[in-house]
């Protein structure tokens, strides 16, 4: 047997032993139930982690301004949850938009807050501002950010609100006055890197007889079209799906959508690697190189795969360009692995991996759980669930193997100038 696969089988075995709880989805906790606890309220100007709010420990550092005009602005999502009251002293509903993870945290606090005090509802007094209200790099300013008081504005009630705060999973918690709770979450961005790559459970893979079928339906044994290299060098082949690296049905996700010219949509996370030309490919750009799913732009062509030409071939990949991109929330996150270590989703070639731009890295990292496969079908999955531990195996070996410039930019621990 090879080394490298001996190693690879030492690795595998040290990670199925290893709990990881972070998958695709929102992690923190994840699956796991913890005993009841007693809640201590936090200090006046106590802040928890207790580290500075602008660094990996807490939310991260911040990543300029999101104004109504700014790309960005359509990572904002509205909170219309009547459980919350929102004071809106702007009069222009800024205070409800915020991130997914903001929305969250800020929806679970808010079931805390009436279980703690019954007839009390959670309230929130500044959430995004887009009048300059804050400091410069304020967390405010990307919809990352809430001040929070009780509904009762009984100021007694804030130490232990702060408290409910933590519990409820927001990245940083200041009792900053007498008056607020200040709460803040990391970028959406940072978590989908530190958490892998996955598409939508609805999106469509095909299958041998040219059918498609959708990714949260597909079974071990399922011959999927896929390219024969990692890397996507290669020709067209049916690949065989072994397991779901992650699984998670329920978690609702920001995915990157790219339309390309032929009506084909891919949708899948941040990190997600795909296939896609260096520069614009009208500019006669025809080699592909593998990157992430944040870093296409319009102008860039991806791999598609189309009808063949004669009419005994089966379908053939073309570049084709990408005419929009676009950010969306949608439920269900899954990772499938092929054998080839690439697949075809929505007519567009994209890869099993993510978080690092070596697939051929990550495709080796992983030969062990395919070969072990191959020869006992067994996948390593547990019952109805995802494996769970794929993010954290790819850094873990990407960190060994790789210089940090291999990550995704966001949020990867050893590439932040914080540090
Ligand atoms: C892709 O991988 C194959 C086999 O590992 C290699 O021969 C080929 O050069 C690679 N292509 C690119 C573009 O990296
Ligand atoms: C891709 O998205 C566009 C715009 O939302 C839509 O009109 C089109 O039908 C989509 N294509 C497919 C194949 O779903
Ligand atoms: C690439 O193409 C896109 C859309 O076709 C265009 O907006 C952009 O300016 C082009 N970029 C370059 C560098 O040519």
């Amino acid at each position: 047997m090879r080394l490298s696969v001996l190693l690879g089988i030492l690795i595998v075995c040290t990670l199925l032993l290893a709990t990881v709880t972070e998958g695709c989805g929102p992690g923190r906790g994840h699956g796991k139930r913890r005993p009841p606890k007693k809640l201590t309220p936090l200090a006046y100007k106590q802040f928890s982690p207790n580290v500075a709010e602008k660094t990996l420990g807490a939310s991260g550092r911040h990543e300029g301004k999101i104004t109504r005009n700014s790309e960005r602005f359509k990572e904002l999502t509205p909170n219309y949850n009547p459980d919350i009251i929102f004071k809106d002293e702007e009069n222009t509903a800024a205070d409800r938009l915020m991130t997914q993870r903001c929305k969250d945290k800020l929806n679970s606090l808010a079931i805390s807050v009436m279980n703690m005090w019954p007839g009390v509802k959670l309230r929130v007094t500044e959430g995004w501002d887009e009048d300059g209200h804050h400091s410069e790099d304020s967390l405010h300013y990307e919809g990352r950010a809430v001040d929070i008081t009780t509904s009762d504005r009984d100021r007694i009630k804030y130490a232990m609100l702060a408290r409910l705060a933590v519990e409820a999973g927001f990245d940083w918690v200041y009792y900053e006055s007498k008056a607020h709770v200040h709460c803040s979450v990391k970028s959406e961005h940072s978590v989908a890197a530190k958490t892998g790559g996955c598409f939508p459970g609805r999106s469509l893979v095909t299958l041998e007889d040219g059918s498609r079928k959708e990714v949260q339906d597909l079974q071990p044994g399922n011959r999927i079209l896929a390219s024969s290299e990692s890397n996507a060098s290669g020709e067209l082949v049916y690949s065989e799906f072994i397991t779901f690296l992650d699984r998670q049905p329920e978690a609702r996700k920001q995915f990157y959508v790219l339309g390309t010219a032929t009506g084909a949509n891919l949708t899948l996370t941040a990190a997600h690697l795909v296939f896609a030309t260096q520069g614009n490919c009208s500019a006669g750009s025809a080699v592909t190189r593998t990157m992430y799913a944040s870093d296409v732009r319009p102008g860039q062509c991806v791999l598609t795969a189309g009808p063949g030409a004669g009419t005994d071939q089966g379908p053939q990949v073309r570049l084709s360009p990408v005419v929009w991109v676009r950010v969306q929330v949608d439920t269900g996150a899954y990772a499938p692995l092929t054998q080839h270590g690439s697949l075809v989703v929505n007519g567009v070639l994209a890869s099993c991996y993510a978080a690092m731009d070596q697939p051929q890295i990550a495709h080796w990292a992983f030969e062990p759980l395919r070969l072990m496969y191959g020869w006992t079908g067994w996948s390593g999955s547990p019952q109805g669930g995802g494996l769970h531990w794929y993010p954290w195996v790819l850094h873990r070996i990407g960190t060994l193997l790789l210089d940090p410039g291999h990550f995704h930019p966001w949020g990867v621990a050893t590439h932040d100038p914080e540090r």
